[in-house]
């Protein structure tokens, strides 16, 4: 089982130097198609953890403790190389706010090749190729359009999936995503999480999914873990997180589920949406 150990986060702490650190001692660790999911309300620290996972928070913030990817890897201190090494390919995000990552005056076939090249030398007819098919994979059954579009003509939700699109493009052993569904539609969201799952499993692909919504860790997760305040006040098997929730805070989070989606997602076996 330990071999099988891709992430491991030992005692993080993150300040922005405010009164109270965004993230406070920290310690997870995540296996090879493990889905864990980061439950919690805003300002938790959620987007600051899996940013600090690829290196991705402002110079000035104040960070200590281990990140370690692979048993080798020590993130939190990667250099530019390492970080192109890994980072797009190996260990993908996709933002919370996909639109404000996408070039606005560039069409989706001009920067999803941009990325693509980054990392590896293709063709265009190649590039082409890896992009109709991931698009594809996130529900687009019109990827030319998709390619021939600029942001501006896609919905939020569009430019969401496109997003997630590009981060899976190498089917990554590690994805990050932050938000990846609350743009979306209630079917999309549906879609898009089946579509997480079936990944995972297909690939092997670990996942950490930051969510608001306990609905949707009930149904997707191995493990769940649960933030307040900077702090993982829960972390466990999603059967443990569940079924006996430590806090009450936990409680009610899952009470909150709201009943359709309960239904939806945290007992759904086969039932069609
Ligand atoms: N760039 C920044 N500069 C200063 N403070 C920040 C910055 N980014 C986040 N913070 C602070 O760090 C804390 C954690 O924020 P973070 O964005 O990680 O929370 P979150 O759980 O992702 O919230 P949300 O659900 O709204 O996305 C908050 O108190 C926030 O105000
Ligand atoms: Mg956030």
């Amino acid at each position: 089982m330990n071999n099988d150990k891709i992430l491991e986060i030992k005692d993080l702490n993150i300040s922005y130097r405010q009164k109270q650190a965004a993230v406070s001692n920290l310690s997870l660790s995540i296996r090879r198609g493990e889905i864990l999911t980061i439950v919690g309300e805003s300002g938790s620290g959620k987007s600051s953890l899996i940013h600090a996972i690829l290196g991705l928070l402002p110079a000035s913030v104040s960070i200590s403790g281990t990140i370690v990817y692979k048993e080798k890897y020590v993130l939190k201190d990667f250099d530019d190389k390492l970080r192109k090494e890994i980072s797009g390919k190996e260990i993908a995000m996709v933002f919370q706010d996909s639109l404000s990552h996408l070039d606005p005056i560039k069409k989706i076939a001009y920067q999803y090749d941009e990325f693509i090249l980054a990392h590896e030398k293709l063709t265009k007819e190649e590039c082409r190729k890896l992009e109709r098919e991931s698009l594809k994979k996130l529900g687009f059954d019109d990827a030319n359009r998709i390619l021939n579009s600029y942001p501006f003509e896609l919905s939020g939700g569009m430019q969401q999936r496109v997003g997630i699109a590009m981060a899976l493009t190498f089917n990554p052993a590690l994805l990050l995503a932050d938000e990846p569904t609350s743009a979306l539609d209630v079917t999309l969201q549906v879609q898009v999480v089946e579509e997480l799952l079936r990944l995972s499993k297909d690939f092997n692909t670990a996942m950490i999914i930051v969510t608001h919504n306990m609905g949707v860790a009930a149904h997707i997760s191995d493990n769940i873990a649960v933030m307040k305040d900077g702090k993982m006040i829960e972390y466990g098997s999603k059967e443990e997180v569940i079924k006996s929730p430590k806090t009450e805070y936990t409680k009610k989070l899952i009470e909150a589920i709201p009943k359709l989606e309960d239904i939806r997602f945290a007992d759904r076996k086969s039932e069609v949406v």
